[in-house]
């Protein structure tokens, strides 16, 4: 039988969740890579702070001797931080935080786990709307969601001949705590985001987790950014 591996940054809460519950349920043998732990049983996980660059040993004595067997793996770098801050006041350890764990770690595992990545493999980045635009308030996360985009073209360019599949998913307004903490859970707010598209509500992580799904699975979608936000009414 064929052993296919997800490996998914930021597993312990939110669409990394959705996306490990999803593939476990597909047979994919689920890892994820975050502080805290996966709360699903059939999710393996790995306990490391990617804004820590020394993450990278865990990586090598925790993760790569499981997966030496692997017929597939898709490699999902979804772990981010949302923070407030504009361009007038970013402290520079601040965005070298948000910096190390949405573009730096990413890129240390790329490197380490492409080795062991066999063709019809991939390697999905999830970005946002804020990959495309901006909007104030939100300057590191904007900054960084952009360069996902970044890294999403260069890997694809990178691994045009290796049969090693990539895609950018960028979700809309997800309930998930991210999002909650972002809008410090006010029902008032939370209501004005739900009009702001075609449905007037919030996208379920488990929607994403399906579109992240799809893009893994589909090589026709190598190199393409996938909006999934329901619609977004410009103002
Ligand atoms: N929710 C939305 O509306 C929305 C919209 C557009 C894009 N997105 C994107 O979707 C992805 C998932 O977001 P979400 O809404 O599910 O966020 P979330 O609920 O805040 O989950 C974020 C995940 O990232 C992990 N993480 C954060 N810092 C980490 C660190 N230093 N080291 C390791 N893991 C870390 C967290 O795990 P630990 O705390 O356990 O470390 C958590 O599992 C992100 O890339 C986000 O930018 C979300």
């Amino acid at each position: 039988m064929s052993q296919n591996y997800l490996i998914v940054t930021g597993g312990s809460r939110g669409i990394g969740l959705e996306t490990a519950k999803l593939f476990s349920q597909n047979n994919y043998k689920a890892f994820n890579l975050s502080r805290k732990p996966c709360p699903a049983d059939s999710v393996t996980s790995i306990a490391v702070n990617l804004a820590q660059p020394d993450f990278a040993e865990d990586i090598k004595t925790q993760l790569i001797p499981q997966i030496k067997d692997a017929d597939k793996v898709i490699l999902v770098h979804n772990a981010a931080q949302l923070k407030k801050d504009t361009v007038e006041n970013i402290e520079a350890d601040s965005l070298r935080q948000v910096m190390e764990i949405g573009v730096v770690a990413p890129t240390i595992l790329n490197r380490l786990l492409l080795p062991y990545m066999p063709p019809k493999s991939s390697i999905i980045y999830v970005g946002s709307t804020l990959s495309e635009k901006a909007v104030a308030g939100a300057f590191s996360y904007v900054v960084s969601k952009h360069t996902t985009i970044g890294l999403m073209r260069a890997t694809c360019q990178d691994l045009m001949d290796s049969q090693i599949y990539t895609a950018c998913v960028c979700p809309g307004f997800t309930d998930t705590p991210m999002l909650r903490d972002h809008l410090n859970n006010d029902e008032e707010i939370i209501e004005q985001i739900k009009g702001m598209n075609a449905q007037n509500r919030l996208i379920h992580p488990a929607e994403i987790a399906e579109t992240i799904y799809f893009a893994a699975t589909n090589p026709v979608m190598n190199g393409a950014i996938l909006h999934a936000n329901m619609g977004q009414k410009e103002r």
